[in-house]
């Protein structure tokens, strides 16, 4: 199957656009899957940013990236994602958003509209030309509709003129399944 689903849709892109020596950001480490897969993107020359809210979150990564000897050029950030301009004021070339809750862990701190829309407004300035972001959405069940609703109203609303917006969506699968946003930098 050529595309199984939205987050491997988004690694796909990642792949893509990512070379060694290059600056990305995770902006939800969680178990630190996405946060591996860059750092082995990037190299020995590289440099990856990623946040969490959740401790557990942060040492889950960190032990992940120490198993594949990778975590010195990864920077773990236990913070909000809405707060990337503290951390970060280079241009970055790609940046992750793999929205909802940690795999086990406590819903309630699940990833939230306002700030997540907040992050992307600040890494759509971070972001170098040709560089991307990529957004995974999850709705429905826990997560309700509340944040993916309020992210799309937002990204139709993004010029046109600078950012290409591509929403990557299974229309025929039950039970409301994950979608892969794309957002380029074109000028
Ligand atoms: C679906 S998980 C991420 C999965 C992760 N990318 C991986 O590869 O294992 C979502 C994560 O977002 C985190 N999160 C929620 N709000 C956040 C915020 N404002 N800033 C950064 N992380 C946040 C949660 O704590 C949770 O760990």
């Amino acid at each position: 199957m050529l595309y199984k689903n939205s987050l491997g849709i988004s690694h796909e892109i990642i792949k893509k656009i990512v070379k060694e020596g290059d600056i990305v950001v995770d902006a939800t480490a969680g178990n630190g899957n996405d946060t591996l897969f860059l750092a082995c993107l990037v190299g020995n020359a590289g440099v990856v940013y990623s946040f969490d809210i959740q401790e557990v979150a942060i040492l889950n990564t960190k032990k992940r990236l120490e198993e594949a000897k990778v975590y010195d050029r990864v920077k773990l950030i236990h913070d909000g994602h809405e707060n990337v301009d503290k951390y970060i004021n280079k241009n970055v070339k790609a940046v992750m958003f793999n929205l909802g809750y940690l795999p086990k862990g406590d819903h309630g701190k699940a990833t939230k509209g306002k700030t997540t829309i907040k992050s992307i407004e600040k890494c759509l300035e971070l972001l170098q030309v040709d560089g991307v972001i990529t957004i995974v959405i999850y709705y429905g069940g826990d997560s309700g509709f509340e944040e993916k609703d309020e992210i799309f109203s937002y990204i139709k609303n993004i010029d046109s003129k600078k950012y290409a917006v591509l929403v990557h969506e299974f229309v025929n699968q039950m039970n409301c399944p994950p979608i892969a946003v794309c957002i380029e930098k074109i000028c």
